[in-house]
């Protein structure tokens, strides 16, 4: 059904002389999502929006947006989306309120609306206030949650933000999360970001694709990655761990692993066996014990596991 993917490619590829930049990419976008386009640094993330935006001719495949072909109709699919790319797109010189309604007349909304969605944004985002102030002045992280603002001012079915938080310091990466999540919930816009940064794709994404080298490796939601491929973890924090008690450990066979560094006792686990019996294992043997915890790996693990995994198969 073509009305519930916001996106579909078949085999889209582009290549540089040389590079596949992106290679085969077949990927699907539901409507509706926080879809997260998460790799390192060259992986083919930016050229991947400018392929599903027209802004780029494939080499070999095709897509479609909204249900219109990237090769055909990109004007159809770029009248649709807002983009947020490497630039802001702001006028330094203009007021905040000017920059809105300029592309809003751009789009080709009426004066009440511009009016209307101008409030309502700036509202939201904590600028209402400031919108009389000339743009140029303002911090990177103001620029940048106005720049979204910008992006989303028409009302877009379908949002691309490339990298948006990179370049913020940390206290406004986290302020912009927060407004990207307020927005989500208020707009229920399908949006498609791309970050190389796993802690935002974990907050702010329902669905994730993980890209290296033109190829997508991994696609689910984070919770259905963090799955993917791992085993459940026990530590165990304490003092005299001796040889005889990390022998008894590894006999048991709810245990696939154990390793020791300092005061902390790693185990991989079978299964989501009960660590009290262990525990006790511990205790009997004539271990300390300080502190207890169930691992749960990060998305940020199993994406480097991903990582290191596809090299070494290379
Ligand atoms: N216009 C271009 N000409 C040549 N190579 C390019 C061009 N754009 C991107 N590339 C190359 O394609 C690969 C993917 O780049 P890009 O899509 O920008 O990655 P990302 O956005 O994930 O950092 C990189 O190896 C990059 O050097
Ligand atoms: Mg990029």
């Amino acid at each position: 059904m073509a009305d519930s993917e916001a996106i579909i490619t078949e085999n889209l590829t582009r290549d540089f002389k040389g590079i596949h930049a992106v290679n085969h990419l077949n990927l699907q976008v539901p409507t509706g999502q926080v879809f997260g386009f998460l790799g390192p640094n060259g992986a083919g993330k930016t050229t991947t929006i400018h392929l599903l935006l027209g802004l780029l001719a494939p080499t070999v495949g095709t897509a479609k947006v909204l249900g219109y072909d990237i090769r055909s109709a990109a004007g159809k699919i770029r009248g649709q989306t807002g983009v947020l790319l490497e630039y802001t797109g702001l006028y330094e010189r203009l007021t905040v309120e000017d920059n809105l309604e300029f592309y809003g007349r751009i789009w080709g909304m009426s004066a009440s609306e511009r009016q209307a969605r101008s409030k309502e944004l700036l509202g939201q985002l904590g600028l209402w206030e400031r919108r009389k102030e000339v743009v140029g002045k303002w911090s990177k992280g103001m620029k940048q949650k106005l720049a979204v603002a910008r992006a989303i001012f028409h009302r877009p079915a379908l949002i691309f933000l490339d990298e948006p938080t990179s370049g913020l310091d940390p206290v406004s990466a986290s302020q912009l999360h927060q407004d990207l999540r307020d927005l989500v919930r208020h707009e229920g816009t399908t949006i498609f970001l791309t970050t190389h940064n796993l802690a935002e794709a974990e907050q702010l994404c329902n669905l994730v694709a993980v890209i290296r080298q033109g190829q997508i490796i991994a696609y689910g939601s984070p919770a259905e990655l963090r799955s993917q491929g791992t085993t459940p973890q026990a530590e165990i924090e304490g003092t005299n761990f001796t040889p005889a008690l990390i022998a008894a450990l590894k006999a048991r066979p709810e245990i696939a692993g154990v390793n020791l560094k300092d005061n902390l006792l790693s185990l991989d686990l079978t299964g989501t066996s009960r660590l009290a019996p262990l525990v006790n294992l511990v205790v009997e043997k004539g271990g300390q014990i300080e502190e207890v915890r169930k691992g749960r790996k990060s998305l940020e693990e199993v994406f480097l596991t991903l990582v290191t995994e596809n090299k070494k198969s290379e």
